[in-house]
């Protein structure tokens, strides 16, 4: 969720046509108009902290001090009736396949340049010329058999 908040795969948010006259703030907004708010923009406001452009995954546990309201304005999938729907597929498979590679490999360091200093932006948001990472297939534990009579 970190990740998608610092870097959401869909940076631009989505866009609306506005059907009724709302208002945000001190703005009237005349029905008809067309508008779309910065995914980026809104998952990096200073409204997540003062350390909003820092990368802490900690802030999604149970007992973070970060309220409750704001990750559920989390709008890396979007929000309300048009929401993403495979949401809940896309968080299924993150964890899965996460974990499947933490448990199967370990992460060598590279030299890489710092994420995001390149970045590709079109309807999704990736890494120019892709992002390189280093594996090594970890070491199974040897099985030790069992002594007779235990
Ligand atoms: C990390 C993975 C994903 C992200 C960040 C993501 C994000 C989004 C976003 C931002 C929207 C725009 C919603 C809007 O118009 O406000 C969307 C729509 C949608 N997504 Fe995803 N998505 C992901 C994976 C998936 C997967 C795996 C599926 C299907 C298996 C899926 C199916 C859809 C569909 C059908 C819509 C259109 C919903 C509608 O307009 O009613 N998404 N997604």
């Amino acid at each position: 969720m970190e990740s998608l908040r610092l870097w959401p795969v869909v940076p631009e948010g989505s866009g609306r046509t506005v059907s009724s006259p709302p208002s945000m703030g001190p703005y009237e907004i005349p029905p008809g108009t067309e508008i779309m708010i910065s995914n980026i923009g809104a998952l990096r406001s200073k409204q997540w902290g003062v350390d909003s452009e820092i990368f802490s995954p900690e802030c999604w546990l149970d007992n973070s001090e970060k309220p409750q309201e704001l990750r559920k304005a989390f709008t890396g999938f979007s929000y309300a009736h048009r929401t993403c729907a495979g949401r809940t597929l896309a968080e299924q498979e993150a964890k899965i396949v996460l974990a499947t590679i933490v448990r199967n490999f370990e992460f060598l360091p590279i030299h890489l340049p710092p994420i995001g200093e390149e970045m590709l932006y079109h309807v999704t948001a990736r890494p120019r010329g892709g992002l390189s990472v280093q594996l090594r297939r970890r070491e199974r534990e040897r099985h030790q058999p069992r002594a007779h009579g235990f």
